[in-house]
This record gives C-alpha cells, sequence and structure tokens, in this order.
C-alpha cells in the first residue's frame, strides 16, 4: 500500500491514512462519512487487533451529497484500522463527532415525514421483530446506514411508548460471516426454553435470516437488556434448508408461541410459498406443512370474527398483502377461502406485534411503505401503525384495516367539520389548507351513478372510485354495502405520502404524494355525474419527532 502523505485534521493528527487504510482512535462516538449515488460502492472493513468488526460496502465520495454515520462508541479509546478499496482522497474525509453531522437539523429537514418513522440516514424496508416488552415497542427494520439504496442489511432499531412517537437507538444487528441480516422475528422466551436467560430473567430472541453468497439460512441472537445489545448464537444456523428445496430463497422467519402444542411455530417463505416449523427450544426445527402462493415476510395468527372469542379464524399473510383465512392445529394451515387482500399500494412486508398484553388484545401491524423523499439522505418509511380486524360482509369475513386509535393523539383541533355539502362547497372548505404538510380528512362522498368520482389533490387522485367497474385506484375492491351509494374515507396526508382507509377498513391503499407543478386547484372533488360530500371533518396535525 502506498503512502499518500495524508494526515487526517479533522480526526487526530495523530492518525496516518495510507491509501485505502488508516488507523484510527476511536475518541467521539460516531463515525461519518462523506457519500455520493454518482460513485461506485466499495468494501469498507473496520479491524480491531486484526480481528475483522464489521465490514460493509459505501460509495465514499471526497464531493459529498450527504454523509451517513455509524456508531463506534463500543470502539471508544480503543484504536481501529479502516481499510477501504475505494477512493483514498474520500477516505481522509471522514469525521468523529459527539452527534451524527446534520444532527442540529434531524427530523425537521424539508422532506422528512411527520406522521411516519422514517431512519435517520440511509435505507429503510421491512419492519423487523416487531414486539411489546415492559412498556416499549420495538420496531426492528431492514436498514442499509451507509447510503439510501438497498444494501448491507444491518437491523436498525427504534423504540415508542405509544407506537407513534419513535425514538431511535444503535443497530441491533449487524451483517457477519454468515450473510446479510435479512427480516425476522422477535419472541420473549418466558420459559427460557432457548437456555439464553432464565425464567425470571427471559432473553429477547430475534429469530433472522442469514443472506449467504450460496444460502439463506436462519439463525438467532438474544438481548438481555431489552433489544439494546445482541448476542449471536455460536449454533447458527439453526435451520439450513437449501437441499430440500433445491433453492436459495428460504427467508423471514415469523415465530410465535403456540400454546396448545407448547411449540414454537415458526412460518418461513421457502420457494413457492410458506412453510410451518416447530421447535421446543427455537434452536432446533422440524418441518409441518407447506402452503404455495406466497412470496416473502410469511405471518399467520389468529383473530376473532366480529371480536366474538368463541369464532376464530387464521389469517396466512404475505409480503403483498394478500393473505387467506383457514384453520391451524399447530401443524398446519388449511385455507377455508381463496386469496384475499385488503391493503394496496405502495406497502409492502407487513408484520404485526408480538406479546401484546392481552388486556390489549389489538392485532397491530406496520409495513414498509415504498416511499421517497426528494432529496433527502433517506429512503422508504414504516406504515402508521394498523389495527387488523376480521369483519362478516356480504361476501364472507375479511381483513379490516384502520389506524390505530393512538394516532387521534397527533389531531389538532378539528378544523372543518360539515355535512351535506355540495362538492362545490366541499372543495372550498377543503382548499383553506391545500398546502399544510400533514393533516387527516375524514369524508364520505355520495354519488348518485355507477360512475368514476373521487377527490384529487394538485392534479393526483387521492380517491377513483368506481362502482361499475369495482375499482379504486386501479385495485378491484366490493364494497361492504355496495347500495349505499355512498364510500367513506380516513385520508392520511404526509409531506411524502398519502394513504386512504376506505369504508371503515374494508381496503386500504398507500401513495407517493407527487404534485403535479402545473395545478393550482389543490382539492378537488369530482364526479362524472352528480356527486355530493355528506361529510367531511379536516384535522390539522402535529408532527410524531
Ligand atoms: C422483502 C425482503 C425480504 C428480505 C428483505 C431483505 O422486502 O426482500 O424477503 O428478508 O427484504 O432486505
Amino acid at each position: 500500500m502506498k503512502w499518500n502523505g495524508l494526515i487526517i485534521g479533522a480526526l487526530i493528527c495523530t492518525n496516518l491514512c495510507f491509501a485505502g487504510e488508516m488507523k484510527l482512535k476511536i475518541t467521539k462516538s460516531y463515525l461519518n462519512f462523506p457519500v455520493s449515488q454518482m460513485v461506485e460502492r466499495k468494501t469498507m472493513s473496520f479491524y480491531l487487533h486484526d480481528k475483522l468488526e464489521r465490514s460493509f460496502v459505501i460509495r465514499l465520495s471526497a464531493e459529498p451529497e450527504y454523509w451517513v454515520f455509524a456508531d463506534v462508541s463500543e470502539f471508544k479509546n480503543k484504536e481501529i484500522r479502516i481499510v477501504y478499496d475505494g477512493d483514498s482522497a474520500a477516505l481522509a474525509k471522514i469525521q468523529l463527532t459527539d452527534e451524527p453531522i446534520g444532527s442540529e437539523t434531524m427530523y425537521k429537514e424539508s422532506n422528512r415525514p411527520q406522521l411516519h418513522f422514517t431512519t435517520k440516514r440511509g435505507w429503510t424496508n421491512d419492519p423487523n421483530g416487531l414486539i411489546y416488552y415492559d412498556g416499549e415497542y420495538h420496531l426492528f427494520y431492514q436498514h442499509n446506514p451507509y447510503e439510501k439504496e438497498w444494501e448491507n442489511m444491518h437491523w436498525g432499531h427504534a423504540v415508542s411508548e405509544d407506537l407513534i412517537h419513535w425514538t431511535e437507538l444503535p443497530t441491533a444487528l449487524y451483517p457477519d460471516e454468515q450473510g446479510r441480516a435479512f427480516s425476522g422475528t422477535a419472541v420473549i422466551d418466558y420459559g427460557n426454553t432457548s437456555g439464553f436467560g432464565s425464567k425470571k430473567n427471559p432473553p429477547m430472541v430475534a429469530i433472522y435470516t442469514a443472506d449467504g453468497i450460496d444460502r439463506q439460512v436462519q439463525c438467532i441472537a438474544f438481548s438481555m437488556d431489552k433489544g439494546r445489545t445482541w448476542t449471536k448464537y455460536p449454533g447458527n444456523p439453526v435451520l439450513d434448508t437449501k437441499e430440500n428445496w433445491n433453492s436459495r430463497d428460504t427467508r423471514d422467519p415469523k415465530v410465535f408461541w403456540y400454546e396448545p402444542s407448547e411449540r414454537w411455530i415458526m412460518v418461513l417463505n421457502e420457494k413457492d410459498g410458506h412453510s410451518i416449523y416447530s421447535s421446543e427450544n427455537l434452536k432446533t426445527w422440524n418441518f409441518e406443512s407447506h402452503i404455495v402462493g406466497f412470496w416473502e415476510c410469511p405471518e399467520l395468527f389468529e383473530l376473532s370474527v366480529d371480536g366474538n372469542d368463541d369464532d376464530k379464524l387464521w389469517v396466512m399473510y404475505g409480503a403483498s398483502g394478500t393473505y387467506m383465512l383457514g384453520n391451524f392445529d399447530g401443524k398446519e394451515f388449511r385455507p377455508v377461502t381463496g386469496k384475499l387482500a385488503c391493503s394496496f399500494g405502495a406497502i409492502y412486508a407487513g408484520q404485526t406485534y408480538n406479546n401484546i398484553p392481552a388486556t390489549d388484545g389489538r392485532r397491530i401491524q406496520i409495513g414498509w411503505d415504498r416511499i421517497e423523499h426528494q432529496g433527502m439522505p433517506f429512503k422508504g418509511q414504516m406504515s402508521i401503525p394498523m389495527e387488523l380486524t376480521l369483519r362478516t360482509t356480504p361476501s364472507g369475513v375479511r381483513l379490516f384495516c384502520n389506524p390505530i386509535k393512538e394516532l387521534d393523539d397527533l389531531q389538532n383541533e378539528l378544523v372543518v367539520a360539515a355535512k351535506d355539502l355540495s362538492a362545490e362547497e366541499a372543495n372550498r372548505l377543503l382548499n383553506e389548507y391545500k398546502d399544510f404538510e400533514t393533516l387527516r380528512i375524514k369524508t364520505t362522498i355520495r354519488f348518485t351513478h355507477s360512475t368514476p368520482i373521487g377527490l384529487d389533490l394538485y392534479g393526483q387522485h387521492i380517491i377513483d372510485y368506481d362502482l361499475n367497474f369495482n375499482r379504486i385506484n386501479g385495485f378491484f375492491y366490493s364494497q361492504t354495502d355496495f347500495e349505499s351509494k355512498e364510500i367513506s374515507t380516513d385520508i392520511l396526508i404526509d409531506k411524502t405520502s398519502i394513504q386512504v382507509f376506505f369504508d371503515d377498513g374494508g381496503m386500504s391503499f398507500c401513495l407517493q404524494r407527487e404534485p403535479n407543478k402545473n395545478n393550482h386547484q389543490g382539492f378537488l372533488f369530482w364526479g362524472h355525474l352528480e356527486i355530493g360530500v355528506k361529510e367531511l371533518e379536516v384535522y390539522t396535525m402535529k408532527s410524531i419527532w
């Protein structure tokens, strides 16, 4: 390696930077990296006493578009060696700081969502390990801390006391020699079946996929400090099924405790659908059954029908939001319906919370909203947490999803409350708020014909409904009360996204907020033929940050 004579003034003068390599005494908690999407990804590795501690790819650039950071507090007062096989001039620009660069404006950036969780820096996709424990809701998530595109999967981590206000914590799981840390679950092992803790002090156990070069395997890790620090099980992987399925796609374990058989149940995406495995200790898994027709991020949970605890059904759910209802006996899921769906649009990979107290009893889901935030150093967002319920409709029992009631706490006072308006009157009232960054609008539209009706915001259809084609925003939807000639909506407008819940959760749709710059109309209720607005309620909203 060639000495390039650089002295890293911004770090400490004694840290010498060779081409592609530098030694650095960690005196502060954060290491900041200048990055640019214009530059190729190269591998960076951290060594402590010649032991490889972290390795990832990054687009380091001496002319950064934005900065990302790594929490390096675990190496405080130690000297690490950083090896980078890319631009050494850019390596010379990395900075140690007490707070990540950009902290002064964190969460106040121009395109930072104010109702949805987003990570401080980098890319996010699936929610992982959703679990409630000891007063905290944990949100782990697929995270690339080093750029705003998918790579280097880590488990990011945030906690909340109310599912609305989140605090981002340091990375929970790092990639390792088994592979990148792909999606999975967290459970509390109350019986200490894994032996990682005790019954008095039960471990939180994460079950996740390690995405290696030629295979995906299932691994476990445990935490004794409420998810803050994790120890990977030395016996990993606990499940490797590549040979059984002749497929490397075997991933995203969702695990829960099934009381009747006193076993852990894992639903796992494999090849052409979801497999079910069982275990007594989270370490040894037995294959039980398989169901075809899904891809990625399986879910399996039981729900009462119409709130009646004597009438329950199981829901087998996939990343696309499609599901089947059926029965489950601890080994096999037997469907009683075909494939159904209630969430559409930008949402993907929804997961539901484990360990919600029985006194609460709700089934709460968070999904990944595939939403971009123009000009921001982060991408993707977590959906508004939603409560899932099963209700009887003329077409049979169906899944409904609605924003959790805690979202109401973000509402300021009601600024519009009106009934029985013409479309023109409703447009006039609503347009007072057309430039608000966040809003919640509840409305019921009345129509006279089975022809298209809707609501636009700056030329973009928020609602586009056609009772003749039975389509909302392009997707088939059959209303529960299709003779009502009314459609009710609960609309959440954030800086970069809009989510609409139709007919009290019978269908929901998430979309990128994309105003047409040439449109000056703002809000517009419209109909091919006569429409009216039966109800209109508008709330301005507080920020979750
Ligand atoms: C779904 C998914 C999962 C995988 C993860 C990787 O979005 O592809 O199947 O575990 O993302 O980030």
